[in-house]
């Protein structure tokens, strides 16, 4: 540990019963009992035990001081898979759902999706900022200090911008870190041709998108009745032309060669995969692309979950996202936490590394975000929990107490 210096921006969080670091060689974490972190100007400069790290960071010299007796402290969740900009009301669908209409049929025929494109499209900009703000707020309240936020609900150049100008509103003005995908190919708008709209989308919506400058992926539903993986790979790889870094929606419903098109185009992600067979899985193995599971859409959904064992088995990381949307209405992630433990057979610690940092590794951060190690941002979530493990047991009540973001208490 470094001498603190300075007290100035010095905060200290202090005997917490158990204390999560950050990934193990293994695939789970390394917890510490007894533990501390101090940060300094927003950045962990020590983690250990609480009598060493307070050793050189006293309490009476934190400008933030946290006694975390008896609690749990994680990283900050990281959420790299979400819908929460949006417009409207889907509960009807959820109830035709509940009498046997599939996603798929209601798509088809016009609506889900398409329904919430009505809506955001008569919202006014300040309407979209603020529906994003409430569900940041209550991301925040749950413990998640990054979040993914895609548009999609536009499908014209037009609104398309209009998501992303709302996205960097809302994102701007709130604690949480907001990191905006663009997705013009979320479905195919009423009316019109898959092909002529994946032209469109690379020609007119994509040199719009990169100008305006904020989106820093793009993203494609690869799915049987939406894109083809021919005109996903199209859209990625325009993509990647102006800029923006490659994710996919793949094998939700059908394997129609997504996870082959995440590899050919070096996608950072690919999500969903509730149908991806072992070459599927190979193929994202080998490309080193993140497998993002979102156990909330197959728990709304009634479906099968992915298979986060067979990632696991082969040693490779398995992040974790809500996939927040209106068919999905799910913004916690500790909620998604218990869902990877219970639908997909993931340790505790297994999902506490999928919400930190191998979503963290989804969204290509690479500056230790989604681990409490020195030199990391000093994001982190006091949870009143005895261990880690009781973020997946338990599903009952918001187990979290105070959230960090860089250094600073955003949420109490
Ligand atoms: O990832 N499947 C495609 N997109 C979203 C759902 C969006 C919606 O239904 O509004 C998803 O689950
Ligand atoms: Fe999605």
């Amino acid at each position: 540990m470094t001498d603190a210096g300075s007290a100035a921006g010095l905060t200290v969080v202090h005997d917490a019963a158990e204390l999560v670091v950050g990934p193990d060689e293994g695939t789970g974490v390394v917890v510490l009992e007894d533990a501390a972190f101090a940060a300094l100007d927003g950045e962990v400069v020590a983690v250990g035990p609480t009598d060493e790290v307070l050793a050189d960071y006293p309490v009476e010299d934190a400008e933030t001081a946290i006694d975390a007796t008896g609690k749990t402290v994680l990283p900050g969740f990281v959420d790299p898979h979400t819908h929460a900009l949006f417009a409207g009301d889907r509960s009807d669908e959820f109830v035709a759902k509940l009498q046997g209409a599939t996603y798929e049929e209601i798509l088809a025929d016009g609506g889900g999706i398409l329904h919430t494109v009505d809506a955001v499209r008569e919202a006014s900009d300040d309407e979209l900022a603020a529906n994003l703000t409430d569900h940041l707020d209550a991301m925040l309240a749950h413990g998640t200090t990054t979040v993914e936020v895609k548009t999609g609900y536009g499908l014209d150049t037009e609104t398309e911008l209009r998501m992303l100008s709302a996205i960097d509103a809302a994102g701007s003005d709130h604690p949480v870190d907001v990191i905006p995908t663009f997705m013009g190919a979320h479905a195919v708008p009423r009316g019109a041709d898959a092909e002529e709209y994946t032209e469109s989308v690379v020609s007119d919506q994509l040199p719009a998108v990169a100008a305006q400058g904020t989106a820093e992926f793009c993203d494609v539903f690869c799915e049987r009745g939406v894109f083809t993986a021919e005109q996903s790979r199209r859209i990625l790889e325009a993509g990647r032309d102006h800029g923006l870094t490659p994710k996919i929606h793949a094998d939700e419903f059908a394997a129609i060669g997504g996870t082959d098109v995440a590899a050919a185009v070096g996608a950072a992600s690919a999500d969903h995969l509730l149908h991806t067979d072992d070459e599927g899985r190979d193929a994202l193995v080998d490309a080193g692309v993140t497998p993002v599971l979102l156990p909330g859409t197959a728990f709304g959904l009634g479906a099968d979950y992915a298979d986060a064992g067979a990632f696991l088995d082969a040693g490779h990381e398995v992040a974790l996202a809500t996939d927040f949307n209106p068919n999905c209405f799910a913004r916690s992630m500790s909620f998604v936490a218990t869902l990877a433990s219970v639908g997909m057979r993931m340790t505790p610690h297994e999902a506490i590394r999928g919400i930190t940092s191998a979503a963290a590794g989804a969204l290509d951060r690479d500056d230790g975000t989604g681990t409490l190690r020195a030199g990391a941002p000093a994001d982190a979530v006091v949870l009143d929990i005895p261990t880690a493990s009781h973020l997946s047991y338990r599903f009952d009540t918001n187990p979290v107490s105070t959230v960090l973001k860089s250094g600073v208490v955003a949420r109490e």
